[in-house]
């Protein structure tokens, strides 16, 4: 039988988009044929390293002329939106960098204009929900008796905020490229919250203001009608701070709120089992995986399932990030509300 790979165009070449590919070659689904950079020498670059035959500097061309059907969007957050509009102008299936878009604005125009071009599937790289260890989450979480809240931890010390301190403005800590640790390794832990819990009633955000503007740490607490989850997350400091799901005497334990590495079912009596300890050998595998699942076959009922709740999901983390945000008086750079 010949398998029909996905063609695959890229925009954004910085390491994550290498781990992509390198997700993608694992997987065996897609094909890169098409990459998009600002620069000539760097899109020649990485296609050569990937093997893609094809190189564009406009974006334009990329997307009349390229021979890709399917865009996996990883540059700076601001820019996300402009290029989905695009892609779905072009027919092209897209997979968006979390965070997809920025305001709750652009995600209902996003969504209006994936209702208009039903043919066209948009993902966004939430890659943590993916995974066989959150699954290992969620369903002992429908095995606990009681549930009483959650907390989720995901803090990791930036490189780039080394660049900071030298008085530098990097993308990812700029107002202008919608950068902040809320945007960042917070959107891991809303999924999480929103993906287990549902929408909260009513939520707070306290964000650790840095001299860019953005949040460089901050913590969130979202309510629900019987039980706060709160929300950790940082890129200017480092934490080994486990999440939690609480039960009544019993819980679950989880490494780490982003990486989900190790999750722990802790009993009433204080005994361990182990029930999630995949190490993916591409922590964009599980994700790369379903994509191509839903892409090969979009009217299966099962990937139709998935689909629509991967869509609802991403729309209800837009919604909350965007007011998590909003209430903490944290404006972007030309943000239109
Ligand atoms: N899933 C994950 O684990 C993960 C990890 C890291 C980041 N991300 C997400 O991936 C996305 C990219 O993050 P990043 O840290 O790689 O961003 P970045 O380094 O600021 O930019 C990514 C790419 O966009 C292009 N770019 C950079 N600055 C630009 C500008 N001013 N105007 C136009 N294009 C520009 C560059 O490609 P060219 O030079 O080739 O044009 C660059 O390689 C973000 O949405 C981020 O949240 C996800």
């Amino acid at each position: 039988m010949v398998v029909k790979l996905i063609k695959l165009g890229i925009i954004g070449t910085n390491w994550i988009t290498q781990r992509f590919i390198d997700a993608v070659k694992l997987s065996q689904k897609y094909e890169l044929t098409t990459v998009y950079s600002r620069h000539e020498e760097t899109a020649r670059q990485f296609a050569v390293k990937n093997g893609a035959s094809e190189t564009f500097t406009n974006l334009d061309s990329f997307f009349s002329k390229g021979k890709f059907d399917t865009v996996y969007i990883a540059s700076p957050n601001s820019l996300h939106f402009e290029q989905a509009e695009m892609a779905i102008q072009h027919g092209k299936n897209l997979i968006v960098e979390k965070p997809a878009f920025s305001t709750q604005k652009q995600m209902a125009k996003i969504q209006k204009m994936l209702a208009e071009n039903p043919q066209v599937l948009y993902f966004e790289a939430a890659r943590n929900i993916h995974t066989e260890n959150f699954h290992a989450i969620e369903k002992k979480l429908g095995q606990l008796q009681v549930v009483q809240g959650a907390e989720f931890t995901y803090s990791k010390y930036s490189s780039r905020y080394d660049l900071v301190l030298q008085g530098q403005e990097p993308n990812v800590f700029s107002l202008k490229y919608a950068g902040g640790a809320l945007q960042d390794l917070g959107v891991y832990t809303v999924y999480d919250a929103v993906a287990l819990f549902g929408m909260p009633e009513e939520t707070a955000y306290f964000p650790q203001l840095i001299r860019t503007g953005v949040d460089g740490k901050g913590t969130a607490i979202l309510r629900y009608p019987e039980y706060n989850v709160t929300l950790n997350f940082s890129k200017i400091s480092n934490s080994h701070m486990t999440s939690e799901i609480y039960g009544l005497k019993d819980l679950i334990e989880i490494d780490d709120a982003g990486e989900i590495n190790a999750v722990i079912y802790i009993d009433d009596d204080n005994n361990k089992q182990v029930i999630g300890n995949t190490i993916d050998e591409n922590p964009m595998l599980p994700e790369v995986e379903d994509f191509a699942r839903v892409i090969d076959d979009p009217k299966n009922s099962q990937n139709k399932k998935d689909y629509d709740y991967w869509l609802q999901l991403s729309v209800y983390v837009n919604k909350l990030i965007y007011n998590l945000r909003q209430a903490a008086h944290i404006s972007f750079v030309g943000e239109k509300k």
